[in-house]
């Protein structure tokens, strides 16, 4: 027998143990602080155990208590950054793609996995008005922006073969840092990215792109692609996409749209986002608005050619040797990807069970606590909106008489004091230059009490911080 071998029987008592340890913590999430009171040297020593030349077997889940104890949990109250909350049904499904351990990169190797997958991503696209879009799962935003912009480049300025031949690359200044990171990546040059101001509302303006577009041609330069944000990282401002579009049609240019935070919510306010459709490549990522446990990213592309030239380079012992054009499929050959997990199974039994209605209606709570909070804050003497709410990021802060540096500093200490007295957690963001305190809403546990509760712990933190 090898020393791996787990017998049913007792495969059967672990999981029975794993799923009352995951049912336990999921009743207590309401109760628990939303970031655990721990030192970075209490969790250092915590798994400092030496790992065990022999077997701990069942004792070895005795630990995981203290790693669910240590962790940053799932909470109601948690407003931070762009991180959906974690759909269980979903989980459950993770736990059984892990046994069925499919490798989803081409039919062959994972038949009913990889047509699941692509069956899942056209309706999703076909949900987001992106009709006739195709695609594939990723890790996550940052990987689906790097995989679109790859398309971009080999699309307009081939460089797989002789190198990149440079090209430039517009946004604005808002847009989500794996932009920069991808363009460097792609062998552009972060020199390259032509950052954008935005106008008042925090979104690309079409005439300013327009201009300089054709300033750089003038300088000699190419322009090569436009990344449009649906829904920026800081504010959740949505660029306009329409007229966007129409400058990337008139001037040959690829439009990627990172949808990473927002289009998604285009399942439930389509008119949002209207000409969505009209990008060449759109990243979207279910773990953040689709409530899905990491990690679960998107890339849609309207040419799965386009995929294909940038991406398909095998080796000879990938080969299909099938004719039928599904049998012979590849992911491999349309994404950045190789081996990959089976991250289809958790979307699509999450959506299946719970059907998209209900999806939309989470989407629509989160907008809606948004300008819950929008409201108590603009309604709250100490307290001043940043940004106007195009989503579900509100970014304000505590006002304040003196310098600038001054107010940044007296709402970065309330933020850290907001966070350690542990019943909220929110974020930050530099709005225009300043500070921000920032909550985002992308949270299916998120009740109106607990919106409710946020303003109150800002103002009690400000007292802390100001005695
Ligand atoms: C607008 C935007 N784009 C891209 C990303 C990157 O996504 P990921 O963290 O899944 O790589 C984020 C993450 O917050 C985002 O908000």
């Amino acid at each position: 027998m090898n020393a791996l071998h787990l017998p049913s029987s007792e495969f059967r008592a672990l999981a029975g143990r794993m799923t009352s340890i995951a049912a336990d913590f999921l009743a207590g999430l309401e109760e628990m602080r939303a970031f655990p009171q721990v030192t970075a040297q209490q969790v250092t020593r915590a798994f400092s155990a030496p790992l065990p030349d022999e077997g701990l077997r069942g004792t070895a889940l005795e630990a995981l208590p203290e790693v669910l104890a240590m962790s940053r949990p799932p909470s109601p109250r948690f407003y931070g950054y762009v991180l959906g909350s974690g759909e269980p049904v979903a989980a459950l499904a993770d736990l059984l793609a892990s046994i069925l351990n499919q490798n989803v990169t081409a039919w062959r190797s994972a038949p009913a996995a990889v047509t699941l997958e692509r069956q899942l991503v056209h309706s999703l696209a076909g949900a987001l008005g992106c009709e006739g879009f195709s695609g594939s799962l990723c890790g996550g935003g940052s990987m689906a922006n790097l995989m679109g912009l790859a398309m971009a480049r080999e699309a307009r300025l081939p460089g797989n073969e002789r190198g990149a031949q440079g090209g430039v690359v517009y946004a604005t200044d808002e847009v989500h840092m794996s932009i920069p990171k991808a363009v460097a990546l792609l062998g552009l040059g972060r020199a390259n990215l032509h950052l954008l101001g935005t106008d008042v509302n925090f979104r690309m303006s079409a005439q300013r792109l327009h201009a300089a577009v054709a300033a750089d041609r003038r300088a000699g330069h190419t322009p090569l692609a436009v990344v449009a944000s649906a829904g920026t990282v800081s504010t959740g401002s949505i660029d306009p996409l329409a007229d966007i579009a129409a400058v990337c049609r008139e001037q040959g240019l690829w439009l990627h749209v990172d949808g990473a935070y927002g289009a998604l919510a285009a399942l439930a306010v389509p008119e949002l986002f209207a000409g969505l459709a009209a990008a060449d490549s759109l990243s979207l990522d279910p773990h953040k608005w689709l409530y899905q446990p990491l990690d679960c990213g998107m890339l849609l592309f309207r040419d799965a050619g386009a995929a294909r030239t940038a991406f398909s380079f095998s080796g000879d012992y990938a080969r299909s040797l099938s004719a039928d054009p599904l049998e012979r499929f590849a992911f491999f050959d349309e994404s950045l990807e190789l081996s990959r997990r089976f991250r289809a199974l958790k979307l699509w039994l999450s959506l299946r069970y719970h059907g998209l209605a209900a999806f939309r209606a989470a989407i629509r709570a989160d907008l809606q606590h948004a300008q819950q909070l929008a409201a108590v804050v603009a309604g709250t003497a100490p307290l001043e909106l940043l940004a106007p709410v195009t989503l579900s990021a509100v970014c304000f802060r505590h006002r304040h008489d003196g310098l600038p540096a001054d107010a940044d500093r007296l709402n970065a200490a309330i933020l850290q004091r907001v966070i350690a007295r542990g019943r909220v957690y929110l974020s930050n963001a530099t709005v225009r230059g300043r500070f921000a305190l920032r909550a985002c809403f992308v949270n299916h546990r998120t009740t109106d009490a607990d919106v409710a509760g946020i303003v109150p712990e800002v103002l009690a933190a400000a007292r802390d911080v100001r005695v």
